[in-house]
């Protein structure tokens, strides 16, 4: 059997808080039942209560230095661990953020059938079901196309939700996939298909923010495409919800040619640093052209707001910010 874990050292965080940790026999006994969530964890303590106030005994954390045998088992490195147990016992790993609007998210979300079946009555409701989702519509002679979708749909099912109209389309219309970001208020679709890796870059690009997070695994995927980088950095949740709701609209319209990401200010003291900004400050935005490497940090005396970062957009495009050298201070004309 696999399970989920920690260290030695959340046995004494157990033992004071509010987890309510459940034995390896009674997990077992779950399986057939009831899918149950099972979690592990110090820093999540906090965001784990509130989860559990909403979703009761669906949730449950297992205390691995009690259970080692099962925990060691599940071959997991690394502490704390999410999972959703299906009825069968099988697992699916959660992924994201430690946060527990994040946690019920995937919890709701894994809850349903990986395909859900939708209606022209009732696709609506679906289609703001969850952050991104996906509507396919399928014909009788799409089937290798609906294979395609569903195959996808069971990889990022922890993440996105999907949903079929099988049976109800039109005849002759081409297959159609839609696509609902609903944090970016963007509505996508496609019927072109001409390559069997173009459903999942479809996936992948309307799912991705209009402002993501800049982290060490996909920042290689900003510097690829050679666009100039609108890097802003922050310190909490709350600054990175403020600035991307202020700059998402600017993101758009610039979008072919500007990535505008957020990034940790801590975890990333380095990078802020070669942007120009200076170490343990918040709120420092900064603009890279990686084709040369010149960084244009943001020094001006207004406060950022999505019209004053435009009009320093226009003036380095014109030339009227000389780029900032390490060392070397700063001067703008
Ligand atoms: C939509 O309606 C159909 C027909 O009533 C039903 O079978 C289906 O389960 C509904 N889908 C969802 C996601 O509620």
């Amino acid at each position: 059997m696999k399970f989920a874990f920690f260290t030695p050292i959340l046995l004494l965080a157990s033992e004071s808080g509010a987890w309510n940790h459940v034995s390896g026999t009674e997990l077992l006994k779950r399986n057939g039942n009831e899918q149950t969530l099972i979690a592990l964890a110090q820093a999540l303590e906090q965001e784990w209560t509130a989860v559990q106030k909403t979703e009761g005994d669906k949730v449950v954390s297992v205390d691995c230095s009690a259970e080692s045998k099962l925990c060691h088992e599940s071959g997991v490195s690394s502490f704390p661990a999410i999972r959703l147990q299906q009825p069968s016992g099988k697992q699916i790993r959660y992924r994201g953020p430690r946060k527990a609007a994040a946690v019920q998210g995937f919890l709701h979300r894994t809850s349903r059938p990986t395909v859900s079946f939708v209606t022209p009555k009732n696709s609506s409701i679906f289609q703001s079901i969850d952050d991104v989702v996906f509507i396919g519509h399928f014909g009788t002679h799409d089937s290798h196309l609906q294979r395609q979708f569903e195959t996808i749909a069971e990889k990022y099912r922890d993440r996105y939700s999907f949903a079929t109209t099988s049976g109800t389309v039109r005849q002759g219309a081409p297959p159609t996939v839609e696509c609902f970001n609903n944090p970016d208020s963007t509505k996508r679709s496609t019927s072109d298909f001409p390559t069997p890796s173009s459903l999942e870059s479809f996936i992948k690009r309307c799912s991705t923010p209009t402002i993501p997070q800049m982290t060490r695994r996909n920042e290689l995927s900003f510097y690829q495409t050679r666009q100039s980088i609108v890097h802003y950095f922050v310190r909490s949740d709350a600054e990175r919800e403020a600035y991307v709701a202020e700059m998402r609209p600017l993101a758009k319209k610039y979008a072919e040619y500007l990535h505008f990401v957020t990034t940790d200010a801590d975890e990333y003291a380095d990078a802020a640093e070669m942007m120009g900004i200076k170490r343990g400050s918040s709120g420092g935005l900064s603009v890279q052209n990686p084709n040369n490497g010149d960084v244009f940090p943001y020094m001006r005396r207004e406060k950022i707001s999505a019209g004053v970062v435009e009009v320093f957009l226009g003036d380095i495009i014109q030339g009227k910010v000389k780029p900032w050298r390490p060392g070397g201070g700063h001067d703008e004309l």
